[in-house]
């Protein structure tokens, strides 16, 4: 969801204005994707270099994190949105960490769209923990090296039990992926447009899925 600060530099306000803005994007798409059918959706809202920010904009964010996983619940929980949180839940602030906790509880058994949160995430950082538990297993005894394949890795990641995304769109004209679901994009189809995030809403959206759908997935095959 990239681009919110830009967008309202342009506009002379202040960057938090632009990722409030960014909240009003992210519900729009999550609600197209109920309406088309799309199950997964996985939003990238704070990574854990974000830390890294100026302290009044990390503190506008965590406000709006907090605030929005409040005023949002009730309606996200009516349309059979599942929330999960993808990310290191070690070190974010309790207020906010409880938030979205009572979210994923109250949101447990919804199916229709699974909204995952990536948060404090790093895909680094999940490899690194993910590579940590199978040594535990290895010491232990519990496996042995030749039997760790793709699934056991796969098990220890924030992702377990979800698919690997189709479509990965980057918005505001940046071409990296900055550290997001390294292991799970292996085959994932990459779109990116230098639309800002808080004006991708549903034309644009429409042009990533019409793009995706001329992909030809090979999978490595031909
Ligand atoms: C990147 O734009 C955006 C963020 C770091 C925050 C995105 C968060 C939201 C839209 C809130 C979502 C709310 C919930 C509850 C999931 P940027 O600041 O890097 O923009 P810039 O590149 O123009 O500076």
């Amino acid at each position: 969801m990239d681009g919110n600060g830009r967008w309202a530099t342009r506009k002379g306000l202040p960057r938090i204005a632009g990722h409030r803005e960014g909240v009003k994007s992210l519900k729009c798409i999550v609600r197209l994707c109920a309406d088309l059918g799309i199950r997964y959706v996985t939003a990238y809202a704070f990574s854990s270099e974000n830390w890294k920010r100026p302290v009044s904009e990390v503190s506008g964010l965590m406000k709006l994190f907090y605030e929005t996983l409040a005023s949002e619940l009730e309606d996200l929980n009516k349309n059979g949105v599942k929330i999960i949180l993808l990310g290191d839940r070690g070190n974010i602030p309790e207020k906010v960490l409880k938030r979205f906790q009572e979210a994923e509880e109250i949101t447990e058994n919804n199916k229709k769209v699974i909204l995952n949160i990536a948060f404090n995430y790093g895909a680094r950082q999940e490899i690194i923990n993910s590579v940590k538990k199978i040594c535990s297993l290895l010491n232990e005894g519990s496996i042995k090296a030749d039997e760790i394949n793709e699934k056991i890795f796969s098990d220890f990641l924030y992702t377990k039990d979800l698919p690997d995304p189709d479509l990965l769109i980057r918005t505001s004209g940046e071409y990296r992926i900055s550290n997001f679901l390294l292991w799970q994009t292996a085959y994932s189809e990459f779109y990116f447009t230098r639309t800002l995030w808080p004006d991708f809403r549903e034309n644009e959206f429409f042009k990533a899925i019409s793009e995706y759908q001329k992909r030809n997935r090979r999978f490595g095959k031909i």
